[in-house]
């Protein structure tokens, strides 16, 4: 059963409230329709689809993150993104001929976790075990994703993601908060917050890839599951 078919029959058993399918339908090649119903889509979306073994993405899970990166060991564990469902979609283009789909947003968003750190941060030694809390302004992400066309087993036409690639940037700022550093020592941790967020563009250069590609990792996996569980006609026009 399809998604909107799931819903008329939720409608008439009186489970869920009977609103319009939540995003318009567009033609594949009408980029600006499309950046509409990506972002009219996006709530629904990220709160998770589970008959289409879509996940909830915000808050989302995050996998545990473990690198030794410059000098830094680091790990985050339970970490928390929270934010994507404020995104802003800045674009949304299906590119037939190179089979790309490309989603441009921006948002602000939280990692929150539980971090251990030892080794240093640019000039400065660091050690810590404790929470981390990152407050994200303005992070800016193109993603874009390689597909092609396939059929499902009742032979209706789906999108079959094959990879994916990104880039990202934070424009504004990040906040640092980090409990425990230094086992508790107030002075040496006020000294590495201030230079954290002093610093915290540079910083966002040499140990943010490590966050951002799980999260991104996460985000396309969906993508794709909801791609190969969506009969095309579903979701646009021919
Ligand atoms: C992010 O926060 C800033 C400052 O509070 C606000 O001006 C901006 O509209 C927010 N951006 C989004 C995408 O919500
Ligand atoms: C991020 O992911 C890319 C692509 O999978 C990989 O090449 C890169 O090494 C990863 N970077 C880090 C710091 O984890």
């Amino acid at each position: 059963m399809g998604f909107y078919k799931n819903i008329v029959f939720l409608c008439v058993v009186g489970l869920a409230s009977c609103a319009p399918p939540p995003a318009q339908k567009c033609k594949l090649s009408d980029s600006d329709c499309m950046k509409t119903a990506f972002q009219q889509y996006l709530p629904t979306f990220v709160s998770g689809i589970p008959e289409l073994g879509v996940e909830v993405l915000d808050v989302m899970d995050m996998e545990d993150i473990k690198f030794d990166l410059s000098g830094l060991k680091f790990t985050l564990q339970e970490g928390k993104l929270k934010g994507l469902k404020s995104s802003i979609i800045d674009g949304a283009r299906w590119d037939m001929a190179k089979k790309r789909l490309h989603i441009d947003f921006h948002n602000n968003c939280t990692i929150r976790g539980h971090y251990t750190a030892s080794g240093r941060i640019l000039i400065l030694p660091i050690t810590g075990d404790g929470n981390m809390k990152l407050k994200l302004r303005n992070l800016v992400v193109k993603l874009f994703i390689d597909f092609d066309m396939g059929k499902n087993d009742e032979g209706k036409d789906i999108i079959v993601a094959k990879k994916f690639g990104y880039e990202y940037d934070v424009i504004d700022n990040v906040h640092y908060d980090l409990s425990n550093l230094f086992n508790g020592n107030k002075e040496l941790s006020e000294t590495m917050l201030t230079f954290l967020n002093q610093n915290w563009k540079q910083i966002v250069k040499e140990f943010g890839t490590p966050m951002m590609n799980v999260s991104a990792k996460k985000i396309y996996k969906n993508i794709a599951t909801f791609l190969k569980n969506t009969p095309l006609e579903d979701i646009v026009l021919s």
